[in-house]
């Protein structure tokens, strides 16, 4: 008895399972799992090329990145160790958050600090900036996450501080320091899972 041949999918259900693949493969991937290896500067300007593609309402463009790689790593770890022993009150300190912003930079080959550029007009919301830069971000991540790489959108309160903006050079009080995108390649061949909950319970149908 022979068996039937299965049924070639259709170009719709291809360009699905593609699209699926792409954004449920996207991982975080700390830079404690990174390894050494570095990033070829031609795979880098790939990530930040497709980052540049990301939805702009006004075409205003208010991503800003800023590539801190070799010893550009050591001078943001310094600056962020400080910063966070400058603003934090002394009996507050926590010396595992001290010793997280002094050493992370260093175990990815890549930290790219994120920016969002205050159009001068304001004419399009704050928000939309930085939905819009959220974006670029998720661009990077999904690139990273397609060749195999381990990337990392980190947050640290004194992301959002006003000497962190400055010091990347932001210089419109407007502006703003998003956190940083840690890049590099995993230490591990088996890629990490996750999950999320049921999309149902997040969505509203209104047919009527
Ligand atoms: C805007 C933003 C900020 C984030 N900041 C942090 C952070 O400061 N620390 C952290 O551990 N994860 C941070 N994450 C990453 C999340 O922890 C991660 O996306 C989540 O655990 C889901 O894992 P997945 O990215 O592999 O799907 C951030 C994610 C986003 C979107």
């Amino acid at each position: 008895m022979s068996e039937e041949p299965t049924p070639p999918l259709d170009p719709m259900s291809l360009r699905l399972a593609a699209a699926n693949a792409l954004i449920r493969r996207r991982r975080t991937i700390k830079p404690r799992d990174m390894s050494d290896k570095p990033v070829e500067p031609k795979v880098l300007a790939a990530i930040l090329e497709n980052g540049n593609w990301a939805p702009t309402h006004g075409m205003t463009e208010p991503w800003r990145f800023f590539v801190f790689t070799g010893e550009g790593r050591q001078r943001l770890a310094d600056f962020c160790a400080n910063l966070y022993e400058k603003i934090t009150p002394k009996d507050q300190v926590r010396p595992d958050k001290l010793e997280k912003l002094k050493t992370q930079p260093l175990l990815a080959p890549v930290v790219i600090a994120i920016g969002m550029k205050r159009q001068e007009i304001e004419k399009i919301p704050e928000i939309e900036e930085v939905e819009a830069v959220a974006c670029a971000v998720q661009n990077m991540h999904l690139t990273a996450s397609a060749v195999g790489m381990a990337a990392f959108w980190s947050s640290p309160p004194i992301s959002y501080t006003d000497e962190m903006r400055s010091w990347l050079g932001l210089s419109d009080e407007r502006d703003k320091c998003l956190g940083f995108f840690y890049l590099g390649w995993p230490e591990s061949e088996e890629w990490p899972e996750s999950t999320r909950g049921d999309i149902t319970e997040k969505v509203t149908m209104v047919a009527n």
